[in-house]
């Protein structure tokens, strides 16, 4: 009897076994130890970022049902602090009108959208539902914080019977007291502004579109309200994402600074003057956060010339570290910077220190500390008009360098012996951002300050407090981990670990 019942248990738990993905842990060789990534299946594009009751949202382009980009549907994690998130089962689901394409959420405080009830704060999601002939705007609501979704009875709110019209963004402009949404004509390359004051009735206003620059259809715009450092004024950032012909090649941002006045936006740009979110070839899909008193920024940590190849299980796709936004003045225009969320500082700790002239010495104490990983950020300082270059996740046949050129005046990363690469004849390259690293207060050359974060599989880099950036995937083997300088420039250098914020 006794015997009968353990081998029924034993059989039962093979079956459960049986039924699971292999390997539902935070352990692979690739899995991101401080971006989130889902515990299973694909994603791309975060959606509907926004901060509600002590909780950051992350809603992302998810297929339920497999590795590969299909079913789609908003996934749905929460976060105190941007880094540690808890995955929670989706939160949009496909049906028979379509699929759950990108979009945004926002808190309706003021209940004008009357989907509030006793005294519950909606939270609302307004989406792209696709279908193969029909894009159009579908709205849905939440008043248990995000948990449960109600697609609204009435959908779609704006149908243009186009077949490429999708990803709007949605926020609430307080001079107009209007929501405001930016959404795509994605073919026409244009962005339109629709404004309502109750989420279901819009009206049509301006449009936008820049003829020039990398020649990919328009995706996930974002628009944002953003301080001038050092003033009390404010510009308007909108951020793109192209479908191809970036410089780096494939998919990836650009973004245009100037005024908006709830109805038009007006770029200060020149239509010659492309500005690039993100100079590597792996920034895609970012939007910022509604509901934050910093503007704050997230993306997807891919490109789509080889999003569905790359080689990770059981899990395809992740995001990249969350940014803060600046806008400052730059000479007589205005320039975008970013650096990482001050979230991550706490989740760091000391390893390696040195300060120096001697390259030769560097790498002598590295070895001599055993000083290596695969989860760090690393900060270099460099004399001015110097060589220099940080070697990382080096092994045998292995290494991602990560390097300034004084001749071309480049920052680059080189990933063409990063790891695996052949999955798409695309991926190996090396990329490279120019920069200008100016003069110090004293009018002597400024020298070149990398922060360089090192995960599993990406290597994102950050130059002189993020007046440009560099975001690539790298699929090294777990033993990588080696580190390693060249060229004369480096004056300090600091590691500090980062701990993983997955349960181990
Ligand atoms: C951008 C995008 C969006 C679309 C979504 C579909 O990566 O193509 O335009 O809404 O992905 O998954």
């Amino acid at each position: 009897m006794k015997t009968s019942l353990l081998s029924i248990l034993l059989m039962l738990n093979a079956l459960v076994l049986l039924g699971r993905p292999a390997d539902t842990t935070y352990r692979q060789a690739f899995r991101p130890q401080y971006h989130f990534s889902p515990r299973v299946n694909w994603t791309n594009d975060p959606n509907g970022l926004v901060y509600h009751d002590g909780e950051y949202h992350l809603f992302f382009q998810y297929n339920p049902y497999g590795i590969r980009w299909g079913h789609m549907t908003w996934g749905h994690a929460v976060s105190p602090d941007l880094f540690h998130w808890k995955e929670l089962p989706p939160a949009l689901h496909e049906d028979d009108k379509g699929m759950v394409f990108s979009g945004s959420c926002v808190v309706d405080t003021k209940n004008t959208s009357g989907f509030g009830r006793d005294g519950k704060v909606p939270m609302v999601a307004v989406y792209t539902n696709h279908r193969e002939d029909n894009q159009s705007q579908h709205l849905a609501f939440s008043l248990d914080r995000g948990r449960t979704w109600t697609k609204y009875e009435g959908n779609p709110v704006i149908d243009l019977k186009e077949k490429d019209f999708r990803d709007p963004n949605v926020f609430w402009h307080e001079p107009t007291q209007s929501w405001v949404m930016t959404v795509v004509l994605a073919k026409e390359r244009k962005a339109l502004f629709y404004s309502s004051k109750d989420l279901k009735q819009w009206t049509r206003n301006g449009e936008f579109s820049s003829p020039g620059g990398p020649d990919g259809i328009w995706e996930c715009p974002a628009l944002r309200e953003i301080p001038v450092e050092g003033t009390r004024q404010t510009k308007w950032l909108l951020l793109l994402s192209l479908g191809s012909g970036m410089p780096a090649g494939g998919t990836g941002m650009r973004y245009f600074i100037g005024d908006f006045d709830g109805k038009r936006f007006r770029s200060d740009l020149s239509t010659d003057d492309v500005r690039l979110v993100d100079y590597g070839k792996d920034y895609y899909a970012a939007i910022t956060f509604n509901q934050t008193a910093r503007p704050l920024s997230l993306g997807w940590l891919n490109n789509w010339q080889y999003a569905n190849e790359i080689p990770t299980t059981p899990f395809r796709g992740a995001m990249t570290l969350p940014r803060e936004l600046k806008i400052v003045r730059s000479g007589k225009s205005y320039a975008l910077r970013q650096t990482v969320a001050r979230e991550l500082r706490p989740l760091t700790s000391d390893s390696f220190q040195w300060r120096g002239f001697d390259t030769a010495e560097l790498n002598k104490s590295v070895e001599k500390n055993k000083v290596q990983g695969d989860a760090y950020v690393m900060r270099l300082e460099a004399e001015p008009g110097r060589e220099f270059s940080a070697v990382v996740r080096r092994g045998a046949g292995e290494e991602t360098v990560v390097g300034y050129d004084p001749v071309r005046k480049e920052v680059f990363v080189d990933r063409t012996r990063s790891g695996q690469t052949a999955f798409s004849k695309d991926f190996a390259g090396r990329f490279s951002a120019p920069v200008d690293p100016g003069v110090t207060a004293t009018g002597a050359p400024a020298g070149i300050r990398l922060e360089i974060y090192v995960d599993r599989s990406s290597v994102e880099v950050f130059v002189n407090d993020g007046q440009v950036t560099l975001t690539n995937l790298i699929f090294p083997k777990p033993e990588s981990r080696g580190i390693s300088f060249t060229g004369d420039g480096l004056r300090a250098v600091t590691i500090r670990n980062v701990e993983p914020v997955w349960p181990q």
